[in-house]
């Protein structure tokens, strides 16, 4: 049976900051955080925006952009690392918030940004082996990706959630089943203790992990792709590859990494037409940890100027901590002009940019943002309105 994503939505909070202006504040050279770093911009979420909120949205678009009613839903995984309670998965808010059938599967799944990953492959198998009865999954990554102020993680934050439908008609990507390989590795490149609302991340180990996952998973998905081996670098194949992006210049070290395990001697030369398209967007947003990769798939879609109908797109996942995938799927017909027309271009424009002072002080008030008493919306829902008896109010 056919499976695969058949609509992305996408949802970030409504201001972003300029990495320049950050980089000025905190007397490091601009180049560092925009070249170095390879990010010009992330999303920050004002104090009534959370993992919720930004799920919720992202799944309506992408059940607006394929057309889909919500009672088709017959799964919905959240994958995040950063939840809202220790029990309450963020999918069971969603679930309410959106209106889901009360005959619809929810549970989150956690492991750093590998989660929506868990979650897709997970939705494949249960639509290929006809549990789905025609029912759709939602698979959501939702995430506010936050470090300590003026630390080296500091320019690599940002906020956003990425749905995907997954079906067993697929418009956008289908998945064959096998094509998939996995490293595990138990780790302390990034993590979050129970009690912090930052990541502890030691930066330059976590690249290594980073590649080391990237390599094994890579090894293991040639194990079990066919194909043509011996004939130039294998991923040639391929129309695309989406890298989990933390910031860009991670993907340009992934590319160099795979190509040298693949013998090119000018990893360059691919980049442009293999992994550029992929980062116009994730550029613009900043981390969004789990969502990261798919706002990579989803830029290769909409900013590619080649024609993907057709070919095959890799895609490589990584979760601190860490588990790494690489799986591939491939681009169907009309899938480019479809997420051409998604506007997510627009909502990144649409953003306001605020000043290094706005930000801080947002940073600040989050701090408390969890025990707030509740209050009355000021705007257009879903919004976390803050806490009353222990419990999380949001407006519709
Ligand atoms: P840092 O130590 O501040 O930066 O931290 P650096 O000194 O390594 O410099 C960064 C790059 O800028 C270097 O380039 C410099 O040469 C260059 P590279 O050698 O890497 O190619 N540079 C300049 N370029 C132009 N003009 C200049 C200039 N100065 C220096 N003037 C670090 C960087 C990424 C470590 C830090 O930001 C960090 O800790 N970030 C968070 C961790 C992270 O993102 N890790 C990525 C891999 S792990 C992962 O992806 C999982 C994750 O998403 C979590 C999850 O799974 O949930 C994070």
């Amino acid at each position: 049976m056919h499976a695969g994503i058949d609509a992305i939505g996408l949802a970030l909070p409504p201001l972003t900051l300029e990495l320049a202006a950050l980089a000025r504040a905190r007397n490091v050279e601009p180049s560092k955080f925009l070249e170095g770093l390879g990010t010009t911009r992330i999303s920050i979420p004002p104090v009534d925006e959370d993992t919720v909120t930004l799920a919720v949205r992202a799944a309506n678009s992408a059940l607006e952009n394929a057309g889909v009613a919500k009672s088709d839903i017959g799964l919905c995984i959240v994958g995040t690392e950063t939840a809202v309670d220790h029990s309450k998965p963020v999918a069971a808010f969603v679930h309410g918030l959106l209106g889901l059938p009360s005959g619809c599967r929810i549970y989150e799944t956690k492991h750093a940004c590998y989660g929506a990953t868990a979650g897709l492959q997970t939705a494949l198998d249960w639509i290929r082996s006809g549990s789905a009865r025609g029912k759709k999954a939602l698979i959501i990554g939702s995430d506010i990706a936050r470090y300590g102020l003026r630390t080296p993680g500091e320019p690599t934050q940002g906020a956003g959630a990425v749905a995907l439908l997954v079906s067993d008609a697929p418009r956008l990507v289908a998945f064959e089943p096998g094509k998939v390989g996995t490293f595990a590795h138990d780790v302390n490149d990034f993590w979050r203790p129970l009690y912090s609302k930052d990541a502890v991340v030691d930066g330059h180990y976590s690249v290594s992990c980073y590649l080391e996952g990237l390599e094994g998973a890579y090894r293991a998905y040639l194990e079990r792709a066919d194909g043509p081996r011996g004939e130039g670098p294998f991923s040639d194949r391929f129309g695309a590859i989406a890298y989990h992006v933390p910031y860009g210049k991670m993907a340009v070290k992934a590319h160099r990494h795979l190509r040298g395990l693949e013998g090119d001697a000018d990893p360059a030369k691919s980049f442009e037409r293999l992994v550029a398209p992929t980062l116009v967007l994730p550029r613009l947003v900043g981390n969004i940890y789990t969502g990261s990769l798919y706002l990579a798939l989803a830029s290769a879609l909409s900013e590619s100027p080649a024609d993907l109908a057709g070919r095959e797109v890799a895609l490589f996942s990584y979760g601190s901590g860490s588990c790494a995938e690489l799986f591939s799927g491939t681009v169907q017909p009309g899938a480019q002009a479809r997420a051409r027309a998604s506007g997510w271009r627009a909502l990144i424009d649409g953003q306001r940019v605020i000043d290094v002072a706005e930000y801080e002080t947002i940073m600040d008030a989050r701090e408390a943002m969890d025990t707030r008493a509740a209050h009355d919306a000021d705007g257009p829902g879903p919004r976390f309105l803050g806490v009353r008896d222990h419990r999380r109010i949001y407006s519709a």
